[in-house]
C-alpha cells in the first residue's frame, strides 16, 4: 500500500509538459496546489488505481464521481466489449439512445424529454441557451462557489479548481460582455435572493442555475428552505429553475437531489454517472421546454459524438445496477464507515466534515460551512498536509479542498476501515 519512488510518473509527467500545457488535460490534475508530482495512472480496478510505478492507491476521486460502481465494473465492461466490435460511433441514431433516455424519463419525475451531449459543460451551456430561448429574457443567476463547467457565461466566481486561479472573477479570455448578464449571489443566502428579487432586474431573469448539493466547494447541501424559495421565485418571476446535477444526479439516489429534497426544477443537467465512465451528459426537462431544441425548435445544439453508443451502453448498464434494491443504502453505509468516526473525532476541533449519501469532504479550520464566504479561512496548508499524508499511505482523494470525495460500490470494507484509520491518525497528529 505504501507509496514508493514515482520515477516513471515523474518522467512521463515531465515529457508531457513538453507537449501539453502543464502536462495535463484538466488543470486540477497537475497537483501543483498540493506540491506533489502528479500521479500517472497505468490502470485501475475496483477501488484501486495503479500508477506507472506500480504503486497502488485506494481511489476516492473515482473520476470525479463518475464511477459510482468503481473502476471497470463487470456489467459495464461486458456491454463495452460487445459494442467495441459493433462500432464505436456512427453520428446517426441507435436504439441505445432511446433506451437510456426512456430509463431516465422513467426514473426522474421532472424529466419528460432529454438531449444527450458529451460533457457537463455542454449540458449547462445548452440549458442556459434553452432558458433564454424559452423565456426570451437575458439574465442568468448562479451562486458563488458553484461550478457549472468552463463555458464563458457561467465561469464567474466558480468553485472547483477555478477557485485557485481567480476566486473573485473569471478566466482571462472571457469578455466582460459574455458575463455581464450573469449575476452571482451567495449560496444558501435567502436574504441576498430576496434583495435581488426586490430590485428592478427581477423580471429580466431567464434562469437560476444551482448545484442543489454543491460538490465544488466541498460538499455543501443547499438548505431545503433556500431551494423552496428559488422554486417559488421561479413561478412568481417566470424564469426556469435549472438544477445542475452533474455530480448529485444518480449519486444521492435514482431521483438525484430533486428526489432528496422533493423539489422539482424545470431543467436538469446530468453528467458523470450517466456515462458510466465514458463521456456523456444530458439536459432534461419538461417537453414544452425541451422541444424548443433544434430540429423541432429554434434553439440550436448539436454534437458529433453526442449519444455515442459506447457511452449510452455504459450509462445504461450503470443505471440498471443502481436500480437494484438497497444499492443507495449500501453506498451510504459504506461511506459512514469513514464519516461517522471522523465526525465524532472532529467534534471539539475547529474542523468539520460534511457528507450526504456517498459524498464527503473535510473542512480544515472551518465549522459546517453553508457557502463560499464561510470558506474564507479554510486552512489550505493543512489540506495540503492531509492530502500528502493520505497519498503516502496509499490513499488518493481529490487534490483540492474544494472538491468532493466519493465512495463507490467497489470500495471494500477493509479499504474503507484502513482509510478511516489513516484519517483518524492524521487528525490525532494535528491535535
Ligand atoms: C456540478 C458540475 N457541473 C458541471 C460540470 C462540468 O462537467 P464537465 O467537466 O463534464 O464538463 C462539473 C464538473 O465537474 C460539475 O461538477
Amino acid at each position: 500500500m505504501q507509496g514508493k519512488t514515482r520515477s516513471s510518473c515523474e518522467i512521463i509527467y515531465q515529457n508531457a509538459c513538453q507537449v501539453i500545457p502543464g502536462g495535463v488535460n484538466s488543470p486540477v490534475r497537475n497537483f501543483s496546489d498540493v506540491e506533489v508530482s502528479p500521479l500517472i495512472v497505468d490502470r485501475a480496478i475496483g477501488d484501486t488505481i495503479y500508477d506507472a510505478d506500480s504503486n497502488t492507491y485506494i481511489d476516492y476521486c473515482t473520476s470525479w464521481g463518475a464511477l459510482i460502481l468503481g473502476h471497470s465494473p463487470d456489467p459495464v465492461v461486458k456491454v463495452l466489449e460487445k459494442q467495441l466490435k459493433q462500432g464505436t460511433s456512427f453520428g446517426i441514431s441507435t436504439s441505445y439512445e432511446y433506451e437510456i433516455a426512456k430509463k431516465i424519463v422513467e426514473l426522474v419525475p421532472s424529466v419528460e424529454k432529454v438531449r444527450f451531449v458529451s460533457t457537463g459543460t455542454e449540458a449547462t451551456m445548452t440549458a442556459i441557451r434553452l432558458a433564454r430561448g424559452y423565456t426570451k429574457k437575458p439574465l442568468i443567476i448562479k451562486f458563488q462557489g458553484n461550478y457549472h463547467g468552463h463555458h464563458d457565461a457561467l465561469l464567474v466566481q466558480s468553485g472547483s479548481s477555478v477557485s485557485y486561479l481567480n476566486p473573485e472573477a473569471t478566466s482571462q479570455g472571457v469578455l466582460p460582455s459574455s458575463i455581464q448578464e450573469t449575476i452571482t449571489l451567495p449560496y444558501n443566502d435567502k436574504k441576498a435572493l430576496d434583495d435581488f428579487f426586490a430590485s428592478e432586474k427581477k423580471d429580466d431573469v431567464a434562469a437560476v442555475i444551482i448545484e442543489p448539493i454543491a460538490g465544488n466547494m466541498g460538499v455543501i447541501p443547499a438548505k431545503h428552505a433556500f431551494l423552496q424559495a428559488l422554486k417559488e421565485c421561479s413561478k412568481k418571476h417566470n424564469f426556469l429553475l435549472i438544477f445542475d446535477e452533474v455530480i448529485s444526479g444518480f449519486r444521492v439516489g435514482l431521483e438525484g437531489a430533486q428526489g432528496y429534497y422533493g423539489i422539482l426544477p424545470d431543467l436538469t443537467c446530468f453528467g458523470k454517472i450517466v456515462g458510466g465512465g465514458l463521456p456523456a451528459a444530458l439536459i432534461g426537462g419538461k417537453a414544452e421546454v425541451m422541444d424548443l431544441l433544434a430540429p423541432i425548435g429554434e434553439v440550436f445544439q448539436a454534437g458529433t459524438l453526442s449519444g455515442n453508443p459506447l457511452a449510452m451502453r455504459a450509462g445504461l448498464a450503470t443505471l440498471k445496477v443502481l436500480e437494484r434494491d438497497g444499492i443507495y443504502e449500501e453506498l451510504e453505509e459504506k461511506t459512514r464507515v469513514i464519516t461517522d468516526p471522523i465526525r465524532e473525532e472532529l467534534k471539539n476541533t475547529p474542523h468539520s466534515i460534511h457528507s450526504i449519501g456517498s459524498m464527503f469532504s473535510i473542512f480544515w479550520n472551518v465549522k459546517n460551512p453553508q457557502n463560499k464566504t464561510d470558506l474564507a479561512h479554510l486552512d489550505m496548508d493543512l489540506f495540503k498536509q492531509y492530502f500528502q499524508f493520505l497519498l503516502k499511505k496509499g490513499i488518493y482523494i481529490p487534490q483540492s479542498p474544494f472538491e468532493t470525495s466519493f465512495v463507490s460500490l467497489a470500495h471494500s470494507r477493509e479499504n474503507l476501515q484502513y482509510t478511516r484509520d489513516v484519517i483518524l491518525e492524521f487528525i490525532k497528529l494535528k491535535k
